[in-house]
This record gives structure tokens, sequence and C-alpha cells, in this order.
């Protein structure tokens, strides 16, 4: 994704909260970010996704005024911020670490920014109150820090942020350090929580799952740019790189030539994709197919079904995925929901010879 659309709509659409014209960060050597550029709306909950190193917290610092841009232009509700230190900026950052006072009280650290700002103590004691209700901490106002759990100082430290209505929450990662359980719930509060605040929330994690549950729109990332940039069901459905089909969890990718509807393997045989009107019959490609979009039976009219040998099976409670072999070097991961106790000892086990189906428009065809 290049430059900002100008779409038919754009005449309705209000200044985005978060605009990046061209942004680049370089460190000596080479790029942490490069020629990136954003338009994240009012109200949106927007996520930057990448594995560790992509970029995405020098992006984040940079919103924040914590970072200089080597290049370009930063804009917040339309005003040039790009030269504005953080205190100048509309905008408050929750990073990891939440970085709370362990000195003071719960409602305390999330008073802190108002009374530096000479709020004066009547709003203050109601907006703290308001907030610690918004975020379940009510009952907790007079602890401190150290003696709540991980889930509830993350809490803490969003209630701070978000007491001061910053026009743009920035969280890096503010979920990285909770156990796996409560890290789902805490993604589902979170969400719910910028829904009813109606604030900007730019959110990095390097966890796909944690982005397409939570996000409006996700920026994967890569090497310092952006891969794409769409919902959470098109970054999932039609990634648009091999790179991106291959960060958004398992998938499939099979290198071949396309031919006339179908992707010929080097080794031999061809898989039924379907005819790709884009596509010159010769073109080097990559099959790309979601483990959850390959049946194992029942086959249905249209769908391409081809032969392999059973190479492994991995029981995960409520899925099983299966490695299936299609020519020596090409396997295919095929993922089946355990819905059915009775087919406990239908599963398929190593060495079997079987057959695998799919739906040609289920199939991507990248490169
Ligand atoms: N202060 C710095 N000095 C030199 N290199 C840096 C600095 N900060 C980040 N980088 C480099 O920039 C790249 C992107 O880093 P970062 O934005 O932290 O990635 P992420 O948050 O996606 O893990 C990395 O290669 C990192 O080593
Ligand atoms: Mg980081």
């Amino acid at each position: 994704m290049t430059s900002h659309d100008t779409t038919a709509t754009a005449a309705s659409v209000p200044q985005p909260a978060v605009r990046l014209d061209a942004v680049s960060k370089s460190y000596g050597g080479g790029y942490a970010v490069q020629d990136l550029s954003l338009d994240i709306a009012p109200g949106e909950f927007f996520s930057l996704l990448g594995p560790s190193g992509c970029g995405k917290t020098t992006s984040l610092r940079m919103i924040g005024g914590f970072t200089d841009p080597t290049a370009g232009t930063i804009l917040l509700s339309g005003e040039d911020v790009t030269a504005l230190p953080p205190d100048k900026r509309n905008v408050n950052t929750v990073f990891q670490s939440y970085a709370l006072f362990d000195h003071l009280s719960v409602a305390d650290n999330v008073a802190f920014g108002l009374k530096r700002k000479g709020v004066p103590r009547a709003e203050i004691r109601e907006r703290v109150a308001t907030m610690l209700e918004r975020v379940q901490l009510a009952d907790l106002a007079d602890r401190k820090p150290r003696t709540l759990s991980g889930g509830q100082r993350q809490r803490v430290a969003l209630a701070r942020a978000l007491v001061n209505r910053p026009q743009v929450l920035l969280l890096d990662e503010p979920l990285a350090a909770l156990d796996l359980k409560l890290r789902r719930r805490m993604q589902v509060e979170l969400k719910q929580i910028q829904r009813e605040v109606g604030i900007t929330f730019v959110f990095v994690t390097h966890d796909q799952d944690e982005a397409l549950t939570m996000s409006d729109r996700v920026a994967v990332m890569n090497a310092g740019h952006v891969e794409q940039c769409g919902p959470p069901e098109d970054v999932y459905e039609r990634p648009s790189s091999r790179f991106v089909a291959s960060f958004m969890g398992t998938s499939n990718l099979v290198p071949g030539t396309y031919r006339s509807g179908e992707i010929v393997l080097d080794c031999g045989p061809a898989l039924p994709v379907g005819r790709r009107p884009g596509l010159t019959d010769g073109s080097s490609v990559s099959l790309s197919i979601r483990p959850e979009k390959i049946w194992l039976s029942d086959f249905e009219p249209g769908m391409a079904v081809v032969s392999g040998v059973v190479r492994e099976t991995v029981y995960s409670g409520p899925t099983t995925t299966y490695l299936i072999e299609l020519a020596p070097d090409v396997s295919l991961s095929v993922l089946e929901q355990n819905t059915d106790r009775s087919r406990m000892e239908d599963r398929w086990s190593g060495g079997e010879s079987v057959q695998i189906g799919w739906r040609p428009e289920h199939c991507l065809v990248l490169d």
C-alpha cells in the first residue's frame, strides 16, 4: 500500500486521526521504518502487526514524538506535529512494562496526569472514579500496584492513559506480559473499553490472533514497510504476498507453475486452483491455502480432490492437524475440528493413503 487513497467517499470522511506521510527512520546502517504512509480514522482500532524488529515500536514512537523521523510528515487530526515534542501532542502511550508508580495508590496513579495539568480537584475525583469504574477497578482504588495481578496492573495503566482523554492512545504490546488465558480475556475487555470511549487506538503486537481479534484494520509490517493493510478478514483470507500469507497463521504455500487452472508442481502432480484470468500460462506462482479450508471427506461437486499420504497427526484438543504428503517434499497441513466424538476412532494415522479436497476459490495464487 502506498500513499493515501482518495476514493469517492473521501469528501464525507473526516480528517484522519493519524496520518503518516512517507515517514522513514534510519539508524546509520539501515532503515528501521521506510517510506511508511498510513491513514488511521478517528475511533479506529488500528494494529501494527509484524515479527520482532520490523519497525513497529519505531513507528509508534514517531507518532508519540519520542523518536524523530529521518524523513516524512506526521499529522494528528490534520495538524502537522512532526516537529512537536511528546507533551505537545494529544497522544498517550501504554507500554508493555506498565510503568506504574509503586508508592502511589491505584487512584493516585490514575489521577497523576490530571494533577500535573492542574485540573480542579473535584473534577479529578470524578474523572478518576468514572475511569476506575470503566476498567472494573473501583474496588481496588486504594491498593498499591504491587499488590495487584498482572491483568489488574495493566488496567491501571490503561485507565491512567485514558483519563487524560487523549485523541489517540498508543499501545506497545501491552498484553505481552500476561499469560495466555488472561491475555485472551484482556483482548476482549480492551476492545470493549475502546468502543465505549471511542478513542483512536494504535496497537502494536507481534501476535496475529491478537491483531485479528481486536482490530478494525491491521497493517502487516515486514522489514520497515507495510506489506498489506486492511480489515482482519482481508489480511487473513486474501493475503497479498507470501510474507502475509505465512505470517498470518499457518498457511500452506506450494511453489509451482500456473497452467490453465492448475498449479503444476516441479515434481509432477497438478493442483487444481480454478482459472485465473489475470495469470499467463507458465508463470511461476505459489499456491496458498489455509489448513482449515481443506476437506478430508464428503467432497462436493466442483471441489479439487487430490491423493496423498498421512505423514503426521497432531491432536490438540478442539482440533487435529494432519500433514498430508502429496509428493516428495510437498505436504499440506489440514486442520479438522474435533466436533464429533464418535470419530475419535476414525482419526487417520501415519502412512495411510487418503484423499483431500478444496474449493478452487479458497486457493490464493501468489506472485
Ligand atoms: N535506537 C536505535 N538504534 C539503532 N537501531 C535501532 C534503534 N531502535 C530500533 N532500531 C532497529 O530498528 C529496527 C526496528 O526496531 P523496532 O521498531 O524496535 O521493531 P519492533 O518493535 O517491530 O520489534 C530493528 O532492526 C532495530 O534493531
Ligand atoms: Mg517493539
